[in-house]
């Protein structure tokens, strides 16, 4: 059944209230549009939890920052081709507002995590995480949902949009999902449109350096976080095309460096390939526990 397309936020606020007040639970997956596998991985899992799935799709210009007009501008757009996916992987309705239905008047407010959004994607794209945040609070209050759904391959933003839901105490819990990636390793991202036939053979060396990282961690081959950042980094600059941007051993909560290499941790990285800029990371766990 194809999912039930709002355009407006009062209609959007009375389905989705109805919704709750017929005991339904509510799951919204916030998207840019240009729905790909790992987008309708969120929905097929909010179709499996809920009872009502909101999939959300506005190209939001907060978070493009200076010298990001480009990408703002060419930023796909295909609704009827990601309403009929949506509607595929078990959505009940589709809102995907103009951009004067979001914002009737520019937005005077900012939702700013401090500290959590200076680093790594945030040092990269200054206010990104502020248009981010902004706008998921916006979905979140015109949505209500029970449970949203973000995707790990973002996970700066999903540990923003985590620590604001607990400093507002928003009653939604945060569901968390895996990344899903190509045969060869590629995160799927809407980015990786972007890329020429020979950028996208080597792409996946990203992920490679991610996997050695990884090995290195679980191994015990480091304990200084240093060596683990120079080796992924090594992956990477062992191919032309790529320039790193950052290659990180972090913790998995507030995205720190730790002293060493202990306990569970998270690598991130980031690295242009051609004019796109790709990122992500992987879980590794050492078998040294963090000290207290
Ligand atoms: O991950 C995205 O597509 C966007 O950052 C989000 C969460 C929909 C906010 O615009």
């Amino acid at each position: 059944m194809t999912a039930t397309l709002l355009e407006r936020r009062d209609e959007l606020v009375a389905v989705l209230g109805s919704a709750r007040s017929s005991g339904g639970r509510v799951g919204l997956v916030p998207t840019m549009g240009a729905l790909h596998g790992g987008h309708l991985s969120l929905v097929r899992r909010a179709a499996a939890e809920a009872t009502t799935v909101a999939v959300t799709i506005y190209v939001n210009p907060l978070q493009f920052g200076k010298g990001e007009d480009q990408d703002l501008e060419h930023y796909p757009r295909d609704l009827d081709r990601d309403l009929e996916a949506a509607s595929a992987a078990g959505a009940d309705l589709v809102f995907a507002p103009p951009a004067a239905e979001m914002w009737p008047e520019p937005p005077l407010t900012r939702v700013h995590v401090a500290g959590l959004t200076d680093r790594w994607e945030g040092a990269a794209r200054p206010g990104h995480f502020d248009g981010v945040a902004t706008i998921v609070t916006k979905l979140l209050a015109l949505a209500g949902p029970c449970l949203a759904y973000f995707g790990e391959k973002d996970f700066q933003q999903l540990a923003v949009v985590r620590r604001l839901v607990a400093d507002l105490s928003l009653p939604v819990e945060v569901v968390a999902c895996p990344v899903v990636r190509d045969p060869d390793g590629l995160a799927l991202s809407s980015r990786n449109a972007r890329l020429g036939a020979e950028e996208r053979t080597v792409a996946p060396r990203l992920y490679a350096a991610l996997l050695a990282g990884r090995r290195m961690v679980e191994d015990e081959e480091a304990t200084d976080p240093g060596d683990v950042e120079a080796a992924m980094r090594a992956v990477l600059e062992a191919e032309a095309r790529f320039e790193a941007d950052y290659a990180a051993v972090v913790r998995p909560g507030d995205l720190s460096r730790p002293e060493a290499v202990a306990g569970t941790l998270r690598l991130l990285a980031a690295a242009r390939l051609g004019g796109v800029r790709l990122i992500d990371n992987l879980p590794a766990t050492s078998p040294h526990p963090e000290e207290a």
